[in-house]
């Protein structure tokens, strides 16, 4: 496999479908002019062309390809080559029903629109097995062929016999073929659920069982594993034909069907498509969600580069209203993506389709068919931005602070029933506790419960309701050993089986580590909040909030309502050579941003740089190039410390740099 970076330049691309002008070749050379001219340098091919590469069963037709990817290697682009297991050729659906996927209803789809295969089929698994390997086989020395792209954005579930009966197999072999250890773990007592055969067991739907969380949980622990397994299938061949060609599966920002912490083990590098929804107003909160979500992804594997699979140039087709985003955002958005560990900045898609359902979604090639478009003229002045950035090419980004988000944490509260049924928003909480540090240039991972804590001085997993297997025991040997570790309400609550943890919370030893027993939950009505006041401020409590007595932890906050007003909300615990600091509320206010701020200081976390920056503005340094942005609706201006060089423009810059609205900028020392 090849070491990144996989170009010696920033990826410029995008999904690009020669397939749907399979009887217009001219448009192929069209292409190739036009992204020479929008400075593309990579073309992802063959996503959805399974119907032409296999016209009909075990008849390959890959001559096209072949021109095309002869054409984009002669143009100095190069090929990300997808594997087309995302939509299936007619033909296959109708020789072997048994890959059609069964919904929750237990009806099977018939043949249509696409991402919608049994993840169990043996047909299935066999049929794409053996395309990936003619692929592979016809194209494995072709100079064009960069890496590859397997399937397209693997997402739902199947819930077809053959599933069903994989679930169960995949539960014998996690309860030891003991129907006793499962009905213990699920809690089966409970509403007479003990079961007395694996057999009796259906995976969770509506009409059926939806009220065991564990039974849930479980499910979505064997989704992931069904996909992983189908991804690993297809991968089987690559890896043997291609080893030194690596693989991705791009992936869909915080998508809660798949884990994908636990998908990332399986690729090589990392994809995601990000498509943020800009709207004045919001636009700040939903760059965050995005930067969010790169550094999420980037810390799938320890601070490798990722790529940015997919982004629109333009608008999308698929929300109620497709606004087009200002002129210049896209291009921000891409550098917010570079700024944070991205190697790519790549589209869906480079031509617009002519027909069918995404004729409308933005494309760097309108249906004006040529160069004269803002959108093409704003994606190739990325392109030649993008050309001076090398240097950020590779560069793997080292933080000091982590903020904990876990995919199986999300499930789990995403589903109980209990406190406050509306308001649990565990995405929104992590969010909430990442931005302070985007917000003041200090470089932060988003890690999983398992990840390794000991790489980091600070580590802030909010809202941490299931505690995966050891943890907690990682948690307090972290802090004994100097770390110093946050988190908020309802935390340490359930085990891995959703069983909650007896004895009083935090669980077990965590309330010796924070110093604090949680006795009690309340949750807050909507336009009833409470107050709880912190170093002097006073904040509103918003949702839900532990009670807790400080069995030893120092308090530095307190509640001011309700019955529990005078009680400790926010403790700080000396444990071992750490500190662990339990905020036993949730507030929508600036509570998170305010005690950040103290934590900073009290952790001895510097910024990256001395540049200072209004917390309405994002900093972020990779390598030595720092980039700078503004996603607000003014204008912001940040204070340089010193002479810097403008790296897009190779201007000089020096004491107050404004961003306008859309505004970015990457400096270098001048020194
Ligand atoms: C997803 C898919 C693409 C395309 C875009 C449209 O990301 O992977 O094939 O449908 O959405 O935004
Ligand atoms: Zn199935």
């Amino acid at each position: 496999m090849k070491n990144a970076p996989l170009f010696p330049h920033l990826i410029h691309g995008g999904d690009y479908n020669p397939d749907q002008w399979i009887d217009t070749p001219e448009i192929w050379d069209e292409d190739v002019r036009l992204m020479k001219l929008a400075h593309i340098n990579s073309a992802t091919v063959g996503i959805f062309a399974w119907s032409l590469l296999e016209p009909e069963e075990g008849r390959y037709d890959f001559d096209w390809l072949e021109t095309v990817l002869d054409k984009l290697h002669a143009n100095g682009v190069s090929a990300v080559l997808a594997t087309p297991s995302g939509a299936r050729p007619p033909w296959l659906a109708q020789k072997y029903p048994e890959v059609l996927r069964v919904e929750e209803s237990g009806i099977r789809n018939e043949y249509g629109v696409r991402h919608n295969h049994c993840l169990t089929s043996p047909v299935y698994r066999e049929k794409v097995r053996q395309i990936n390997r003619a692929l592979a086989e016809r194209f494995k020395d072709h100079p064009a062929l960069a890496l590859w792209h397997i399937s397209n954005e693997y997402s739902g579930a199947c819930h077809c016999d053959l599933c069903q009966q994989a679930f169960r197999d995949w539960l014998r072999k996690r309860y030891h073929n003991d129907i006793d250890e499962l009905n213990h773990y699920w809690w089966n007592g409970f509403w007479s659920h003990r079961f007395t055969d694996f057999s009796q067991i259906s995976s969770p739907k509506g009409r059926g069982e939806n009220h065991v969380p564990a039974l849930t949980l479980d499910w979505n622990r064997f989704v992931t594993a069904q996909h992983v397994s189908f991804l690993e299938n297809e991968i089987v061949p690559l890896r043997e034909l291609t080893p030194d060609v690596p693989v991705t599966t791009n992936m869909m920002c915080l998508y809660p069907g798949i884990d994908y912490q636990e998908m990332a083990k399986h690729v090589d590098v990392i994809s995601w498509d990000s498509y943020p929804q800009w709207e004045h107003g919001r636009n700040e909160q939903e760059a965050l969600t995005h930067a969010f979500s790169h550094d999420l992804f980037r810390s799938m594997k320890q601070g490798q580069p990722f790529l940015m699979m997919e982004s629109t140039p333009a608008n999308v087709n698929w929300r109620d209203v497709n606004k087009l985003p200002l002129p210049g955002r896209q291009a921000q958005a891409s550098l917010l993506a570079v700024a944070l560990g991205a190697d790519s900045v790549q589209y869906f898609q480079w031509r617009k389709s002519r027909g069918g359902h995404e004729k409308f979604h933005g494309a760097v090639v309108d249906h004006a068919g040529h160069e004269n478009t803002r959108v093409f003229r704003q994606v190739a002045a990325l392109g030649e931005q993008l050309e001076q950035l090398d240097e950020a090419v590779g560069r793997r980004c080292e933080s000091r602070v982590a903020v904990v988000y876990d995919w199986e944490n999300r499930w789990a509260t995403d589903r109980y029933c209990g406190y406050n049924n509306v308001r649990r928003d565990y995405a929104g909480e992590c969010i909430k506790w990442y931005a302070p540090f985007l917000r003041r240039g200090i470089a932060v991972d988003v890690i999983s419960e398992t990840d390794d804590f000991t790489r980091y001085d600070l580590v802030i997993a909010p809202y941490l309701y299931l505690l995966k297997e050891g943890v907690k025991e990682r948690i307090a040997a972290y802090v004994q050993n100097g770390g110093h570790f946050v988190t908020t309400y309802l935390c340490g609550v359930v085990d891995p089986h959703d069983l909650c943890y007896l004895g009083g919370l935090p669980a077990g030893e965590l309330k010796d580590v924070f110093g604090v027993w949680a006795e009690e939950t309340d949750a807050l009505l909507e336009n009833a909040p409470g107050r709880a006041s912190y170093g002097g401020r006073t904040y509103s409590v918003d949702h839900v909030c532990d009670i807790l007595h400080a069995d030893g932890a120092e308090i530095l906050g307190t509640y001011e309502s309700d019955f529990y007003a005078g009680s400790p909300a926010v403790t700080k615990n000396s444990y071992g050579k750490g500190t662990a600091y339990y905020c036993a509320f949730r507030s929508d206010g600036d509570f998170a941003d305010d005690f950040c701020e103290d934590l900073i200081a009290a952790c001895g976390v510097a910024p990256d740089t001395a540049i200072q920056i209004p917390k309405s503005m994002f900093l972020r340094k990779r390598g030595d190039l720092i980039f700078l942005f503004n996603f607000t609706d003014v204008p912001r201006t940040a204070e340089l410390d010193r002479p810097y060089l403008d790296v897009l423009n190779g201007a000089a810059v020096e004491g107050a740099l404004t961003l306008p609205v859309c505004g970015y900028a990457v400096l270098k020392s001048s020194d």
